[in-house]
């Protein structure tokens, strides 16, 4: 959460901050900075919200200069207001920075401050930690980052300038993202790499602890006790044509369409000719371990959560290995019982989910082995964990997670088999089965568009009610909390994933004609049993929405409106129809005239517990 950019090079550095900045909204979009150096002069331009209104601002003035930073802020410590956006800086302007994560003893530091006579003009925390490398600064920027850096406890990546050192940037980061851009005699900062990959594919991540100074020309990094480190130069494949939105209104709807080819892209080179064994080279050498496992247990948060659900029906039915999963945050605070034979999973497309993160710490520290299913490369996550297994989705930029989700549970079909087999706890024939219906999901996929414009009726009267109710069974039920999920997201209409048995419990008095329920209903062992269900909506004078396959024909006659998926297994039956359900949370939001992929109070990426 919060983004942060910076250039120091040859060229004007307003326009690569803005565009940087704009690649990083996904991160936040409360409001929005930039400072920017000039003949000894740092001038800072700031507007409440998006980028968009940062750049109304900046058709006021003029900021020309070689030296910038900037921030696109999700609000923690006050509230979004001018006051609280950053950069920011000390009182006599001698030093701006930008932050993103959370300086968790600020009080105690700006009372301090205070009585060593700083004045504060805003409520962040952020503001104290530029206070205090203005305190220790004489003449060597580094060094005084160093210094504040050592009196502060908490989560922080930050670029800062002094306006008497026009030649250098300052960058540092502990557990939020930071990484830098080489170029030909100028330098980038970004959170995240997307952030620049334009102008320079080499890049540097900095490491947790790690304090650099960047000039057009030189980069010196120092970890926490002032020792000179090395910093390894990655060069990254990423296709600056995958992050436009192309011909589409939304990175969301984009997304939605990639699917076929993100989940085709996870598959490739992972199920071998004989279509009966699954290939996981990065495992290879964890076989005796994974062999050896007792208990799996996933951690994850948010839609990666969902995959993780239904994970733990996958591995248990096919894989036969007993399966826990937990929100990474609880995870990480419960006292897990773990030990050298426990797996523990974690789901992420960012790889940098604070309490994934955390959990991954606590998992280690307990003898357990983590195995990371990670959608962005050399993510902290993948670095962390001990095996990592990559989806190929593809850049995911719209906030409500889509193409993320489908190829973790491609990854995660693949790895019930693969597990599966190495345990000698499924025969051949059932995997050549399960990856036989898995190849062919794709193309399934593909058949689902098909349903747009029926679906598009249906978000139609649906954009109406401010309540839903979502039902599935067994697989079902993950898809149905994130069909919830889905529609909170980017529509802000309140609905719940409810397991459809357990309806009965509470939920039920909810229902009325006021309240749509979107049903989960496709062919498996338990279709005769949410028929069950449906009725007792019925009886409610309940909207019914069904989710249904191909051949159930008698759901055409209980419910409202049915949107159709391919027949499938259940397994895959449970990927197919989380498409439907992405369409109608996007159409229904469209229908309000929400902002699809950049919804109120959200980030893609939450790198604060
Ligand atoms: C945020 C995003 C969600 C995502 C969740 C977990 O809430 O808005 O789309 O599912 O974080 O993120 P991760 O990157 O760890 O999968």
């Amino acid at each position: 959460m919060c983004g942060i950019v910076g250039y120091l090079g040859q060229k004007e550095a307003l326009p690569i901050i803005v565009d940087g900045l704009k690649y990083l909204e996904y991160r936040g979009y409360d409001s929005a900075g930039v400072a920017v150096l000039h003949n000894g002069r740092i001038s800072v331009v700031k507007a409440v919200g998006k980028i968009n209104d940062l750049e109304q601002e900046l058709k006021k003035v003029r900021l020309p200069g070689s030296l910038g930073i900037g921030h696109t802020r999700w609000a923690t410590h006050g509230r979004p207001s001018l006051g609280n956006s950053h950069p920011h800086a000390t009182a006599d302007g001698r030093i701006v920075l930008v932050h993103n994560g959370i300086i968790e003893n600020y009080n105690v530091l700006k009372m301090q401050l205070q009585a060593e006579g700083c004045v504060f003009q805003s409520e962040t925390d952020t503001e104290v930690l530029a206070q205090l490398i203005g305190k220790y600064y004489t003449d060597d920027l580094a060094g005084a980052v160093l210094s504040a850096l050592r009196d502060v406890t908490g989560t922080y990546a930050i670029a800062v300038l002094a306006k008497d050192r026009p030649e250098q940037l300052v960058v540092a980061k502990k557990a939020s993202p930071l990484c830098l851009g080489l170029g030909k005699n100028e330098v980038f900062v970004g959170s995240d790499a997307i952030a620049f990959i334009k102008h320079t594919n080499k890049v540097v991540y900095l490491k947790d602890g790690e304090v650099a100074t960047l000039t057009p020309q030189t980069l010196d990094i120092r970890d926490m006790q002032g020792k000179k480190v090395s910093g390894k130069v990655h060069k990254l494949a990423l296709d600056h044509s995958s992050i436009e939105k192309g011909e589409y209104p939304h990175y969301m709807l984009k997304e939605i369409y990639e699917q076929p080819r993100a989940v085709q892209d996870t598959l490739d080179g992972r199920i071998s000719p004989q279509g009966d064994e699954v290939i996981f080279t990065e495992l290879e050498k964890y076989s005796e371990y994974l062999i050896g496992i007792n208990k799996i247990v996933i951690a994850a948060c948010g839609t990666s959560w969902h995959a993780g659900l239904i994970a733990e029906y996958l591995l248990e039915k096919h894989a036969r290995v007993p399966v826990e999963v937990d929100y990474a945050a609880e995870f990480r605070y419960r006292y897990p019982v773990l030990d050298a034979r426990t797996l523990v999973v974690t789901i992420s497309q960012s790889g940098e989910t604070a309490d994934t993160i955390a959990a991954i710490g606590e998992a280690q520290a307990l003898g357990a082995k983590v195995l990371s299913i990670v959608n962005v490369p050399s993510s902290t996550i993948a670095r962390n964990s001990d095996m990592v297994i990559y989806t190929y989705a593809g850049r995911e930029i719209g906030v409500a997670s889509t193409k993320a989700f489908t190829t973790q549970l491609a990854v995660l079909c693949l790895l019930t088999v693969y597990l599966g087999r190495l345990r000698c706890s499924m025969t051949e024939d059932y995997a050549r089965n399960m990856l036989q219906n898995l190849k062919c999901v794709p193309n399934e996929i593909s058949k689902i568009f098909k349903e747009v414009e029926n679906i598009q009726k249906i978000a139609r009267a649906f954009h109406k009610h401010s309540n839903a109710l979502y039902l599935g069974r067994g697989v079902g039920f993950p898809i149905a909390l994130e069909g919830a999920l889905k529609l909170k997201e980017i529509s802000y209409i309140h609905a719940e994933g409810y397991p459809a048995a357990e309806m009965k419990h509470g939920p039920i008095a909810l229902i009325d004609e006021n309240m749509p329920t979107v049903v989960l209903a496709f062919k498996g062992r338990r279709y005769e049993k949410i028929l069950g269900n449906i009725m007792e909506v019925k009886a409610r004078k309940g909207q019914l929405i069904a989710i249904a396959s191909e051949s159930n024909e008698d759901i055409a006659r209980v419910a409202d409106a049915v949107i159709r998926i391919p027949d499938a297994t259940e397994s895959i039956s449970a990927i197919l129809a989380v498409l439907p359900l992405q369409l109608l949370a996007y159409y229904v939001a469209v229908e309000k005239g929400c902002p699809v992929d950049q919804p109120r109070n959200l980030a893609k990426s939450v790198t604060v517990e």
